[in-house]
């Protein structure tokens, strides 16, 4: 890794089956941008604790996850693959930014009042501290840009104002990062509700689909996906919210651009469309499942990996959580 490049910082976490949605708004970007960034990308297990799970299969999810991130092209000796529990930075620098933000704050979190909705037996303390974890992450590297999906936006300002709260009372500490969002896929929708956020946890499963989709699944989900009244095959999110939701699916899968699409699909009906989508998708996740599926029987590979990113992601780490320390007034020996 190279110094001198710029900090790109970003984290999924290992939780459920990763949709679609998970890989356009996110994933694929950070391919992307690999080469330009200095990057670290982690699995974000600490934030995935703040929901109930089921320990054998956290700790598959976990594998799974950097399979998947070295499936999808993620090249391991460029960039920083880790394990969020594996830096304990992390939750020490949480700790110390927890002092700096108010509950206010974090009550008027519009995920935090999702999930508290959807876990009304379970809203720990964790659940409402998760953006104060992501801030830590984002931090502890002087990470300048951040690629996220568009539901990671007030997470992303909110360690802004950490930063800059912190920066304030003390010195210039940390750099204040910036979210890099796609133009097209930044939010992609339910194919069974496209006014909603296709999610790992959807109540239909038919509105989502997950990157272990096999072909025959992927395409009956894009055949029954939701359009709109009408013919047109035409990108306007206002009034077409199911078509262009296809679109924006489809062009991420093809490289294509919205116009080309348009273009590509004038005169041609909806079925026709919902299944040429499916088509691009399912031809898109072979390759990487297989890929994925042969790395996961390589688990001395995986633990490697993860242990030199890890080595890598502490270096940085500590070097900031030490400022930090210094700063406020703790006594070092
Ligand atoms: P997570 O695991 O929910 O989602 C991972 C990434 O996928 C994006 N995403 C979407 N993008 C477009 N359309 C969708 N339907 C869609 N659903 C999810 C998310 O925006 C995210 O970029 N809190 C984060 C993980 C995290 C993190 C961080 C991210 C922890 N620490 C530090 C960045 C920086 C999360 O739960 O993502």
């Amino acid at each position: 890794m190279e110094e001198s490049k710029k900090v790109l910082y970003s984290a999924v976490q290992p939780t459920n089956n990763l949709t679609i949605g998970n890989y356009i708004g996110a994933i694929r970007n950070f391919l992307a941008l690999q080469n330009d960034y200095n990057c670290y990308f982690a699995i974000a297990n600490m934030h995935a604790i703040t929901v109930r799970q089921t320990p054998a299969e956290l700790r598959q999810r976990t594998l799974s996850l950097l399979a998947l991130y070295l499936a999808c092209g993620l090249n391991p000796e460029q960039t920083a693959i880790y394990v969020q529990s594996h830096v304990p930075a992390h939750a020490e620098l949480c700790w110390v930014l927890n002092t700096f933000t108010y509950v206010g704050e974090m009550e008027r979190m519009t995920q935090f009042k999702d999930k508290s909705l959807r876990h009304a037996e379970n809203i720990n303390m964790g659940l409402m501290d998760y953006p104060v974890l992501m801030a830590a992450d984002i931090l502890l590297y002087q990470t300048e840009v951040v690629p996220v999906g568009l539901d990671q936006r007030q997470h992303l300002e909110i360690a802004r104002d950490i930063a800059q709260r912190f920066n304030n009372i003390y010195s210039p500490t940390f750099k204040v990062p910036e979210g890099l969002y796609v133009k097209v896929g930044a939010k992609i929708n339910d194919l069974q509700d496209p006014s909603k956020k296709m999610s790992k946890s959807a109540e239909n499963p038919n509105g989502s689909v997950f990157l272990s989709d096999d072909k025959d699944t992927v395409i009956r989900k894009f055949k029954r996906a939701v359009t709109d009244s009408g013919s047109e095959i035409k990108f306007d999110p206002e009034n077409k919210a199911g078509v262009s939701n296809l679109l924006s699916i489809y062009t991420a899968f093809t490289g294509k651009t919205v116009e080309q699409a348009e273009r590509d699909f004038a005169g041609i009906g909806y079925g026709d469309f919902k299944l040429a989508v499916g088509e691009a998708v399912a031809d898109k996740l072979a390759p990487i499942q297989k890929e994925q599926a042969k790395l996961l029987t390589d688990k001395t590979y995986l633990d490697n990996v993860l242990r030199s990113g890890a080595e890598r992601a502490a270096k940085a780490a500590n070097k900031t959580l030490s400022k930090v320390y210094k700063k406020i007034g703790f006594y070092q020996l």
